[in-house]
């Protein structure tokens, strides 16, 4: 779905209840549309787009019908709601206001014209006191007919009117902190908007002002994510997946070279105290607070399977000729790994090029993570792993917290690439942007094609990006590996894509026709010490720049259908679109690489 065909579907509503039966089809593709843009991209290219798509809604039989006083379906609300957030981040504030007179009386609405009254200034210098009576009359009405998730959104609305209140005059010259302080201290004014006693609130009244420009991109990440969980519970069905058949029925294994982990790397966790405990979700919402315990348990239970997954993906990419005459010239590869964590994606790595036997290169590993007792961890591995190994291996073990939201993330991640200054020949970015968008589905949504256009140039010309994830609904809105795929797809659809998808062989060049709701799986068997009978299962894309794109896929087999996901054995994907199969049909991850096998 484009802006363009949402626009064209929403001016032919006849009735709301039609408006109705288009959006419980659709909204899930439909919200891709208002999120994963960062406001800047938002203002500066893409606002008006927005507005149209709206008019084109409020002008429609159904747009009329609401302001004849007939109460919008849910799935309308949540489409509102939509307006609203990408109006807000790209300061259409009269949109705001158009918006919110199409939403229904209530606490919603009330947040929603609080937000327009601290939005639109006209005089920073009076305006933010002046209207303080209005905005809390409706944030304190609001929080009083609440849900708990309600009472948040209001609690960080005012949040953002305070830190709005002291930082835009003071970016025109003016200082009202003083002014807006004392109307949040004032006891009376308490006692009619208890709403200022949030202890949330009060701590930033003290907060230094060096702190309060952070302080607002945090609430603002907080209110992205409130409103966005506002308009899924409206709509849950639609906007909230199911555990779905992942788990269920009969499942495939594909052709995999290594199941086990070699007796060295076994022995080495054993003294480094791993043990086995699969966690499921506990464990994998977000790891970069994981204490000693925590991480001796991922050494023991996590570790083994990204090991083996990356092995084994590694072993079949350096078995493409196209790839290996590559890696043959190399004299240093450089690796770079992105929320490493204890290395098992560096480990397979390694594994796979020292098997491979032509690696005369240097391996140079950059491992970025955000807790400090994985990456010690990490470097403890490595530095055993270096004597079991053909060639040499350098590695630099980077401490980096990168924020979970878009806003913060590209700033941070470019900045990173830009201290280290290399080119590398492989990227790798296991597991971990789940993290990301667990810690805020909304905010976080854009940062895997973000990730993609700043890792991609910064590639050498036939170098390699592997960007594997879960496939499991951790953040309670999609499967992460639907959110992996069409974020994939996204970066690939634009026009500065620099590189493409090689792996899986069906989404190489495809991409265009995808069902928006598919989502590949592989499943692998992983033995070891401690479980010799574990299995995992991942979704993977692997991309590389366009001329070596070029040469590898010249290189492929090209079949009608492949079969892409584990848990969905009788299906297959024929350019982008599932098939039922009976007949035997070719995996889409390995085994038909070269043309003639
Ligand atoms: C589930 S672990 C995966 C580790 C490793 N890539 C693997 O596959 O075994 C996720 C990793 O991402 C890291 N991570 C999560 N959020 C991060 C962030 N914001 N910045 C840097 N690293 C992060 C965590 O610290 C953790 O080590």
């Amino acid at each position: 779905m484009t802006l363009q065909e949402l626009e064209t579907q929403l001016s032919r509503c006849q009735s709301l209840a039609e408006c109705d039966q288009f959006l419980q089809a659709n909204l899930h593709q439909i919200r891709p549309l208002f999120y994963g843009l960062t406001r800047r991209e938002l203002q500066e290219y893409r606002r008006f787009d927005y507005e149209d798509v709206f008019d084109a809604f409020a002008s429609s039989k159904a747009g009329c019908d609401i302001r004849d006083g007939h109460i919008p379906p849910a799935s309308v609300v949540s489409l509102l709601i939509f307006f609203l957030s990408v109006f807000e981040r790209a300061l259409l504030y009269r949109a705001v206001h158009a918006v919110t007179q199409l939403i229904p009386a209530g606490p919603l609405r009330q947040q929603s014209e609080a937000l327009f009254e601290y939005k639109n200034i006209e005089n920073s210098a009076k305006d933010y006191l002046n209207r303080f009576d209005t905005i809390l009359t409706l944030l304190q009405q609001a929080w009083n007919h609440n849900t708990e998730l309600g009472q948040r959104l209001s609690e960080n609305l005012l949040q953002e009117y305070l830190l709005d209140a002291i930082l835009e005059p003071k970016s025109a010259g003016l200082d009202i902190r003083s002014a807006i302080t004392a109307r949040f201290l004032d006891q009376k004014l308490q006692q009619s908007y208890p709403i200022l006693l949030t202890p949330s609130v009060q701590k930033l009244l003290d907060a230094p002002t060096s702190q309060l420009e952070q302080a607002r991109n945090a609430v603002r990440s907080h209110i992205m994510e409130d409103i966005h969980t506002q308009a899924c519970l409206l709509v849950p069905d639609v906007l909230l997946m199911k555990i779905a058949d992942e788990f269920g029925g009969e499942t495939e294994i594909p052709e995999q070279t290594h199941n086990r982990l070699p007796d060295f790397l076994d022995d080495q966790l054993e003294r480094m105290n791993a043990a086995y405990s699969p966690q499921y979700r506990s464990i994998s919402r977000t790891f970069s607070d994981a204490d000693e315990q925590k991480n001796c348990m991922y050494l023991g239970t996590y570790f083994p399977r990204t090991v083996i997954e990356s092995w084994n993906i590694f072993t079949e990419l350096l078995s493409i000729p196209v790839i290996q005459a590559a890696f043959r010239q190399k004299d240093i590869i450089r690796l770079l790994d992105i929320g490493s964590g204890t290395g098992g994606a560096v480990a397979g790595a390694l594994l796979a090029l020292n098997e491979w036997g032509q690696c005369e290169a240097t391996v140079a590993v950059t491992a970025l993570d955000a807790n400090q007792i994985a990456l010690t961890k990490h470097g403890e591995i490595l530095d055993y792993l270096r004597d079991h190994l053909t060639f040499e291996l350098d590695f630099q073990l980077r401490y980096n917290q990168l924020p979970s939201d878009l806003e913060g993330f590209i700033p941070a991640f470019s900045t990173f690439l830009d201290e280290e200054g290399h080119h590398y020949d492989l990227v790798t970015c296991w597991k971990s942007l789940c993290e990301f968008y667990n810690t805020g589905f909304a905010p976080a949504q854009g940062i895997i094609r973000n990730l993609l256009n700043l890792a991609l140039p910064a590639l050498v010309p036939n170098g390699l990006c592997v960007v594997a994830d879960v496939t499991s609904t951790n953040n309670n809105v999609e499967h992460f590996a639907i959110t992996l795929n069409r974020e994939v797809n996204e970066y690939e659809a634009g026009s500065d894509a620099k590189g493409h998808t090689i792996l899986p062989l069906c989404c190489a060049s495809r991409t265009k026709t995808c069902d928006p709701r598919c989502y590949t799986q592989r499943l692998f068997r992983v033995g070891h010490q401690l479980a010799s009978h574990d299995q995992t299962k991942i979704a993977y894309r692997v991309l590389t720049p366009d001329p070596f794109w070029h040469s590898i896929t010249a290189s492929f087999n090209n079949h009608e259908a492949y079969r892409v996901n584990a848990a969905k054995i009788h299906q297959a994907c024929a350019n982008g679109s599932k098939r039922t199969i009976t007949d035997p049909t070719p995996c889409g991850y390995t085994g038909f690489f070269t043309k003639g096998e």
